[in-house]
């Protein structure tokens, strides 16, 4: 048998088992999703994110990329952000990174690996800002696992940086952007840091609004 074909069967297999515990689990969430959290993460194998985090069908709106990273021009994410903060409506955007990302690690060399050079771009950014701090780090995993915190912690301000999401703080309160971190080899979470809606990370990103808009 191929490979492949063993995904198909085990799609036949986790659907006997689906309603075998509930038995119009697919007549329910085919009917609509009302997630409330939405998932940021790497786009890494071994980062599952309904697996690491005990959720089910329905509950995680998700989008994924390399070394998870929320970069003002890219359409892609901003339409996933819109649509889950506008319309899902969703309370809490979290934003995963892991300990042990290949993207981070690939930013901290030399390496050119051609198109991908102009993503990982941003993570070579983040160095910049935090290098007193990084380069004063002598073991260089520490120092990796550390832009991997750092570089959270920007996509998370990334996120708060955002109109539309001031928008909803300023209309409803919502949503509450938490960063965290997985770490492969205890298969953790860490809570690694929490903006409130309304909070910013500097005057400049800040918008005015009207409440007639
Ligand atoms: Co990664």
């Amino acid at each position: 048998m191929e490979d492949y074909r063993r995904l198909l069967l085990n799609n036949k297999a986790w659907v006997e088992d689906r309603l075998n515990v509930r038995s119009d689990f697919f007549t329910a969430s085919a009917s609509a999703q009302t997630p409330e959290y939405l998932w940021i993460g790497c786009s890494d194998s071994r980062v599952p994110a309904e697996d690491i985090t005990g959720t089910q069908p329905g509950e995680l709106f998700v989008h994924r990329n390399v070394a998870n990273l929320v970069v003002h021009t890219d359409f892609n994410i901003l339409s996933v952000l819109q649509y889950a903060v506008d319309v899902l409506q969703v309370k809490h955007i979290i934003v995963c990174g892991h300990y042990g990302c290949g993207g981070v690690r690939t930013a901290m060399s030399r390496k050119d690996l051609g198109l991908i050079n102009k993503w990982l771009r941003h993570i070579k950014d983040v160095y910049r800002f935090h290098s007193e701090e990084l380069d004063a780090i002598g073991d260089e995993d520490q120092r990796y696992n550390r832009l991997v915190e750092l570089n959270v912690i920007e996509q998370v301000h990334h996120i708060s940086d955002i109109s539309f999401v001031q928008h909803a703080w300023h209309r409803h309160q919502r949503p509450m952007i938490h960063g965290w971190i997985y770490d492969l080899h205890t298969g953790e979470l860490k809570d690694l840091v929490k903006i409130d809606p309304g909070e910013h990370a500097h005057d400049i990103y800040e918008y005015d609004f009207n409440d007639t808009k």
